[in-house]
């Protein structure tokens, strides 16, 4: 029998699971939350208002937020040491994944009310983020988007620049079924704890395919940048068959829907050194790659933004689990409650039964 499955393993264009918390549509560049459009509530609502919508289907009340906002957000001595020891000899996206269980502590393990449930293991992730770097706690008065630019080591710290990096959460918080969330939801089947589920999801980000991308742009960018003339350096690239970082997208064969509102976020701070040559590549690749389908994704100016910020490529995996992470804990929360174990079937291409030999 001819089978669905696709055979590069991606399982594109297989749907895999049941939600309510998003839905993208890549033929007409449609990216839902709750039902909202993504690039509208993340072009007007603060980061905690998108987690609130996220986390629980609807706009938040002032009491609703004021949980959100207020969730104590500081490790002990104990658990920064923790995460310090797990970054040792390991690449910070990989020392991420371990020490994200950290986000949930015994006290927010115990909350049952769910706002408060997400919202104590969200506050927690920028001190996680700032502890594996080495980085003192953020100070907890500040909004999420201002802890996360200060636990990522950002040099920018005026309004325009913080809100600049929460158009980006915002964008980044809840994207449907990335393999992180897959993943994510896949641990909370089996009934593991939110902590332990997120370093499933920061484990799938962490690889070059997925959360790697927005450094391997911030590269192209760089090259694109000493080239002296970017349109030769895409034609070149292009005759050598080599691949556009920050260019394509699994879903979208229309323009990403994500990346005008964090144009328009950056061209507010003022001063984002690495936005003209974002626009050249843009310019020079149009004619080779439009007609295929493939535009500048969300990752070509996520690294314009974060080498804007002064943010280091090693920390650009944290950026993404920083918005992310609202949304893993949205799909945390459904997937445990239909209560099974996720155990899907596979198609058999291995050797047929045969008799093991007598000896
Ligand atoms: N640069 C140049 N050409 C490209 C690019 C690119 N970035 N992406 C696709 N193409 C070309 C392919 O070579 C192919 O050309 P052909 O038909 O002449 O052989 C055609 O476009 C279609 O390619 P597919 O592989 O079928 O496209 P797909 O949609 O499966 O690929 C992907 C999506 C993997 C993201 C791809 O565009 C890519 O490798 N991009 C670069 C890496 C990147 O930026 N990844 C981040 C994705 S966004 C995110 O994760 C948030």
């Amino acid at each position: 029998m001819e089978s669905s499955i696709p055979p590069d393993g991606s399982l594109e264009g297989v749907a895999v699971a049941r939600t309510r918390i998003a839905h993208v549509d890549g033929r007409k560049g449609l990216a839902l939350l709750r039902g909202y459009l993504l690039p509208e509530l993340a072009a007007r609502l603060t980061f905690e208002e998108v987690a609130h919508v996220v986390w629980a289907g609807e706009l938040g009340t002032a009491e609703q937020l004021r949980v959100v906002r207020e969730a104590p957000a500081s490790l002990t001595a104990e658990e920064r040491a923790a995460a310090r020891a797990l970054a040792r000899g390991r690449t910070e996206a990989d020392a991420l994944a371990a020490a994200i269980v950290l986000a949930e502590d015994e006290r927010t393990a115990a909350l049952t009310d769910p706002l408060a449930h997400a919202a104590g293991v969200q506050a927690r992730v920028p001190a996680v983020v700032a502890a594996v770097a080495g980085r003192e706690t953020p100070a907890p008065e500040g909004s999420y988007a201002r802890r996360a630019l200060w636990a990522m080591g950002g040099t920018r710290e005026d309004a325009a620049a913080v809100r600049a990096l929460e158009v980006l959460l915002n964008l980044e918080s809840e994207h449907g079924f990335a393999a992180s969330t897959f993943a994510c939801r896949v641990a909370a089947s089996s009934g593991a704890s939110a902590g332990v589920s997120l370093c499933a999801a920061v484990a799938t980000l962490s690889g070059p395919r997925h959360g790697g991308a927005t450094a391997e742009a911030l590269g192209v960018l760089r090259a694109a940048r000493d080239s002296g003339d970017v349109e030769r350096f895409v034609r070149e690239r292009h005759g050598r068959k080599q691949r556009l970082p920050g260019f394509g997208h699994r879903i979208y064969k229309v323009p990403d829907p994500r990346v005008p509102p964090l144009r328009a976020a950056m061209e507010a701070m003022g001063s984002a050194p690495l936005l003209p040559v974002a626009e050249a590549l843009v310019a020079a690749s149009r004619p080779l790659l439009e007609p295929k389908g493939i535009y500048a994704n969300i990752d070509l100016y996520g690294a314009v933004l974060l080498d804007a910020l002064g943010i280091e490529p090693s920390q650009f995996v944290a950026a993404f689990a920083l918005g992310l992470s609202c949304g893993w804990l949205a799909h945390w929360r459904e997937q445990r409650e239909y209560g099974r174990l996720v155990r899907p079937d596979s198609d058999y291409a291995g050797t047929a039964q045969r008799a093991l030999p007598a000896r």
